[in-house]
């Protein structure tokens, strides 16, 4: 099992930075893969948030290896995923349920109705009304027992994206259709050969009030272009300015795994 290099605490959790992005998500895998079983041990399943993006690849493989070798059953468990653009025909090799299907779901084979992710073809007057579905759905599962995340430039969590809303207002979103930051926008262009214009405007996401209800999140960063976010997250008020910031209301549930590059604005 991977070491960190070096821990802190912070006002929004436990930091772990280790010497590369692949020990960090070594490391983090090896804790979703402890919190299945010990959800699956007590309650029979375990219920999961999902990432995508760049900063979970690493993770997923790991998973798939620990699957292949037999030591991880992925029969018990249940997941939704955090997002999804919207619209977003189903087979769109740009959308999240094609991302999952390639970097986890095709190894681990969830039952067909055990990984749950936002439907972005649904009609956009129902587009809310699907979002709030899965707040009800997590609920009626138990919550989640882990919520995996990544952390966008802007510091947004899922796309839940910066704004001047009330502290409580931002700490108690629903899960709904929401509008793309431009700085979203302008990384999530890399996945549409550059181009921006191609990047849908919206996105589905799982709001910060079912993220915060979590018993337990892994944060994933890595870059040097996550540092300032993560300064943000961790040094700055809580604010809706910097939605990461919001996972200082639940600091004792959370764990960060970075590298040195992403940790690098954290100070001891
Ligand atoms: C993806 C998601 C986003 C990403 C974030 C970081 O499901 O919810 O919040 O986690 O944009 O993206 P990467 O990992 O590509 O840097």
């Amino acid at each position: 099992m991977p070491e960190p290099l070096r821990e802190l605490s912070t006002r929004a959790g436990r930091v772990r930075v280790f010497e590369s992005a692949l020990a960090a998500s070594s490391a983090a895998a090896d804790r979703l893969v402890e919190v299945i079983r010990k959800s699956v041990a007590s309650r029979g399943r375990a219920v999961i948030g999902l990432a995508t993006g760049g900063s979970p690849i690493n993770v997923y493989r790991r998973l798939v290896e620990l699957h292949v070798q037999g030591e991880l059953r992925w029969d018990d468990v249940i997941s939704y995923n955090l997002d999804e653009y919207y619209p977003v025909a189903p087979g769109d090799p740009h959308s999240y349920r094609a991302y999952m299907q390639k970097h986890l779901f095709d190894a681990v084979k969830p039952a067909a109705n055990r990984a749950h992710l936002f439907d972005g073809t649904v009609p956009e007057s129902f587009a809310n009304e699907q979002a709030a579905g899965f707040d009800r759905w997590i609920a009626a599962d138990g919550g989640l027992d882990l919520q995996l995340l990544g952390i966008g430039r802007n510091g947004h969590i899922g796309f839940n994206e910066p704004d001047d809303a009330p502290l409580a207002e931002a700490l108690a979103r629903p899960s709904r259709l929401e509008r793309l930051h431009p700085i979203t926008l302008e990384d999530a262009a890399r996945d549409f050969g550059g181009d921006e214009s191609r990047v849908p405007r919206r996105a589905l996401t799982i709001g910060t009030a079912t993220i915060l209800a979590a018993r337990s999140v892994i944060v994933l960063a890595f870059g040097a272009q996550k540092s300032e976010a993560l300064a943000r997250a961790h040094g700055g008020a809580m604010t809706s300015a910097t939605p990461a910031s919001l996972l200082q209301s639940i600091a004792d549930r959370v764990t960060w795994y970075l590298d040195p590059a992403a940790a690098s604005g954290l100070a001891d």
